[in-house]
């Protein structure tokens, strides 16, 4: 049984009672409509399938009219034209308007079933159609929610993993805690302050918002390669370490004892009588000399640069010697103690120095073991280079300005900045705000650092955003 709706539109009276009563006959939902006006109402009130429409309807809309009217209500409605005035121009224009089917009256009623089964195939397989396309697009819909999320996870997994990289590094050396995400905070606001800029030479560079996300990510990881340093290296505060300082102390304070003891005994010798004090001012100057070298040691000791006076007094260290329980007499400082304290400038050997400076190849090495693709590929050369100098005086590659990735010159300025105000490294106090920026600007006047975008960092107070997160001690002095 069909359930389409069908209607007949005819001014015959007996003509369409005839329609209908024939085709309800044969199990079709059938209503009849005298004008195109009547037929109008209806279909304002329900869907039908199919209208039959005589052409000619006296003192009314034409079924020309009508089916045009219909399509504007109800485009699903497939249209039949039933016409006596039968012409080739009629025929036509009632394609155009989207008939379906046009028959000529009169008409055999088999010949109207066969274009009413015709129609109502095509109107059928329409319908299908528009289910099957509704079908694939909430299933396209559905696998596009799928791949988003699938997205956004990723997006989240990777996140997570960087942030837990950033621990992994603060974990390591929690002296520099927090400078990763300080540097990515101010590298991301340089670059949208580039982005702001017009005129001079950052003004063609625009950052997308991919990019800034990849800047974000490579400045988080630019000191990953932290982790296989040493760690005595990487919190080394003076050039001795403890244990060692303290193992050159005792022995010079041995060396203070076995000297007053072997001068007693030599006295004992040659039979002086011991006098009180005459002992001690031995003893008072033996500690006077003590005092003085283990001061000079101290001196020598501190990660500052080495004071010409200290520099020439260290000859007086390299002869000193104790008796060792099991080698005898044996030298106070070993020759590599004498190395770390003859270190110019700072608490590292060159060696030393070498391997703080490998944390860069560390970071590309450990980045290129991530199959980065898209928006993120260009993260491990801009993390690569953030110790290059634009004059090659850099490290490890000593590339220049024209090698060096716009995003790495940014961070450059940036991780600067963050070391200087930073209050808590081991081998340096903190360096006052006004300070840092007149360091930077000296850095760039050297060459190292790039001048434009360091007066983007001061004209755009970027360098103002990690203030609160410092430490007092770096606040405006
Ligand atoms: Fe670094
Ligand atoms: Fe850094």
């Amino acid at each position: 049984m069909d359930t389409h709706n069908i209607l007949i539109v005819d001014d015959e009276s007996d003509f369409r009672t005839l329609l209908v009563e024939a085709l309800e006959s044969m199990g079709y939902l059938c209503e009849g409509a005298e004008t195109a006006e009547a037929a109008l109402e209806l279909v304002d009130r329900k869907h039908f399938a199919i209208i039959f429409t005589d052409l000619n309807m006296p003192g009314g809309m034409s079924g020309l009219d009508l089916m045009k009217r219909v399509k504007e209500r109800d485009e699903k409605t497939l249209c039949i034209l039933m016409t006596g005035y039968a012409s080739l121009e009629t025929a036509l224009q009632a394609m155009k308007l989207g008939a379906y089917d046009y028959i000529q009256k009169p008409f055999k009623l088999a010949e109207l079933e066969a274009s009413l089964v015709r129609t109502l195939n095509y109107y059928k397989a329409l319908r299908d159609n528009e289910r099957y396309q509704a079908e694939l697009e909430a299933r396209v819909q559905e696998r596009t929610r799928e791949v988003v999320k699938l997205k956004d996870d990723i997006e989240n997994l990777f996140e997570g993993f960087v942030h837990a990289s950033v621990f992994a590094i603060e974990a390591r050396d929690p002296s520099t805690k927090g400078h990763s995400k300080r540097v990515a905070k101010l590298t991301v606001a340089l670059a949208e302050a580039v982005n702001a800029t017009e005129g001079g030479a950052y003004g063609p560079v625009r950052f997308t918002l991919d990019q800034l996300k990849e800047l974000e990510y490579a400045s988080l990881l630019h000191d990953f390669g932290k982790v296989g340093v040493r760690e005595q290296v990487l919190t080394k505060a003076r050039k001795l370490e403890p244990e060692r300082l303290e193992r050159i102390l005792q022995r010079l304070h041995q060396r203070d004892l076995e000297g007053v003891a072997a001068r007693i005994l030599e006295a004992w010798r040659r039979g002086e009588p011991f006098e009180e004090g005459a002992f001690d001012v031995l003893m008072a100057s033996r500690k006077e000399e003590t005092r003085r070298l283990m001061d000079l040691i101290l001196r020598c000791n501190e990660p500052k640069v080495l004071p010409q006076e200290v520099k020439e007094a260290m000859g007086d260290l390299e002869d000193l010697a104790f008796t060792h329980f099991q080698s005898g007499r044996a030298r106070i400082l070993e020759p590599e103690d004498i190395a770390a304290l003859r270190i110019p400038k700072g608490s590292l050997s060159e060696d030393e120095r070498r391997e703080i400076n490998s944390h860069v190849t560390k970071t590309w090495q450990f980045l290129q073991q991530i199959p980065w693709t898209g928006p993120l590929a260009d993260l491990p050369e801009i993390a690569y280079t953030h110790h290059e100098r634009l004059n090659g005086m850099g490290y490890p590659r000593g590339l220049k300005a024209p090698q060096i990735p716009v995003q790495a010159k940014l961070m450059a300025i940036c991780d600067v900045y963050d070391a200087l105000v930073a209050a808590d490294r081991p081998y340096k106090a903190a360096v006052t705000i006004p300070k840092s920026l007149e360091i930077l600007e000296a850095e760039t006047q050297a060459g190292l650092l790039d001048a434009d975008a360091l007066r983007i960092f001061l004209d755009g107070g970027v360098y103002l955003l990690t203030k609160d997160e410092l430490k007092p001690e770096a606040e405006y002095r």
